[in-house]
């Protein structure tokens, strides 16, 4: 699908994105857009040389696309300035090969943190109270009556939750599950949050002065303290090689026996074989998944798991940010083609 056929730019935009706002970023840039159209979910590395062809000024590329130095030789090849990510991680994108080629490299951060931290307080929630587990049995008919201990959960008020990674979206969700649960957090990322750590206090003063129990934030020095203190652990670091299979068996048995263990950051941070094996050794423990280490394929046996919750990557997906982030992408590749600097640049 092209846009603005007469545009002296040549933007290829590799899935279609919701929203009409960011196509008017690029027109404005006298883009000429080209919207891919392939049947293909994931587009090879082959389809999208294909797509550039020989003349790309710029590229709004997907999270599934492996952004390394063959698409970044191709793209400068084609006579490329710019690159966006259409998201704010960017473990797809090898951001030394843009660099190394004079490629500034952009994403779409802030937009998705309400909507991704909302979506992990939804999966805990779930995981916790067993809310698929117990829509399957209704949907099956099973019902007959109610029981003092049918699909009995786990009560998160006045509970601890712990996030690894404290940025945007783990101070949000963060946020939600104290002030709205009134848990105390424990939180483990190598830099302090202030903001967060002052937000809580003044939330615990105001508990204070109601004459409730206050909640308290603790920063600790290890991921494996707050495995051990937390009834809920919710993941939200950047995947890199210190984060890959940060979850691993040995880990995995820290928790509590009958923790929730939330990822809505990226599947690999979790080693998904040894996941599942806990998940059946231990009926009680929970978790709550919307990424996945092989993505689009799941770690044989989990599927079978009740205690597992899983979702298709969709932390995101709520219309106002899915349109969000086109803006945002498409203001980054129509800044620099107009020889703005990166509205949101990568940098490494
Ligand atoms: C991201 O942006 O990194 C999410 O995984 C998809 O919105």
């Amino acid at each position: 699908e092209v846009h603005n056929e007469s545009g002296s730019k040549r933007v290829i935009v590799t899935k279609t994105l919701p929203g009409d706002r960011w196509l008017q970023y690029l027109i404005n840039a006298d883009c000429r857009v080209e919207v891919c159209k392939h049947p293909d979910i994931i587009l090879s590395n082959a389809t999208i040389k294909k797509l550039m062809g020989n003349k790309c000024d710029g590229v709004i590329g997907q999270l599934t696309e492996d952004w390394g130095s063959e698409l970044f030789e191709a793209l400068k090849q084609a006579g490329g300035k710019a690159y966006s990510n259409y998201a704010v991680g960017y473990n797809n994108v090898k951001v030394d090969e843009a660099t190394k080629r004079g490629l500034p490299v952009g994403n779409t951060p802030g937009v998705l943190t309400e909507t991704t931290a909302e979506l992990a307080a939804a999966l805990t929630f779930a995981a916790a109270r067993r809310v698929v587990e117990a829509d399957v049995f209704m949907r099956a008919g099973r019902y007959q009556g109610w029981l003092p201990d049918l699909f009995v959960g786990n009560l998160l008020q006045n509970k601890t939750v712990g996030i690894i990674g404290a940025g945007r979206i783990g101070a949000a969700y963060a946020r939600m599950m104290v002030e709205g649960h009134k848990m105390n957090l424990v939180y483990y990322d190598p830099y302090p949050n202030k903001h967060l750590e002052e937000y809580i206090k003044l939330y615990g003063e105001l508990l204070r002065h109601r004459g409730e129990p206050p909640v308290a934030c603790k920063r600790v020095e290890t991921v494996e303290e707050v495995l051990k203190e937390a009834d809920v652990v919710s993941l939200h670091c950047n995947l890199d090689a210190s984060t890959r299979h940060l979850m691993n068996a040995s880990r995995l048995n820290m928790m509590k026996k009958n923790a929730v263990l939330v990822n809505a950051a990226r599947g690999p941070c979790i080693d998904e074989a040894a996941l599942v094996a806990h998940l059946k050794a231990n009926p009680d423990f929970r978790c709550g998944l919307d990424v996945f280490e092989d993505e689009p394929a799941m770690k044989p046996g989990l599927a079978d798991c009740p205690n597992a919750v899983i979702v298709p990557h969709i932390a995101s997906a709520s219309l106002w940010t899915r349109s969000g982030m086109a803006t945002l992408a498409a203001a980054n590749v129509a800044g620099i083609l107009s020889g703005y600097p990166v509205w949101n640049k990568i940098d490494i």
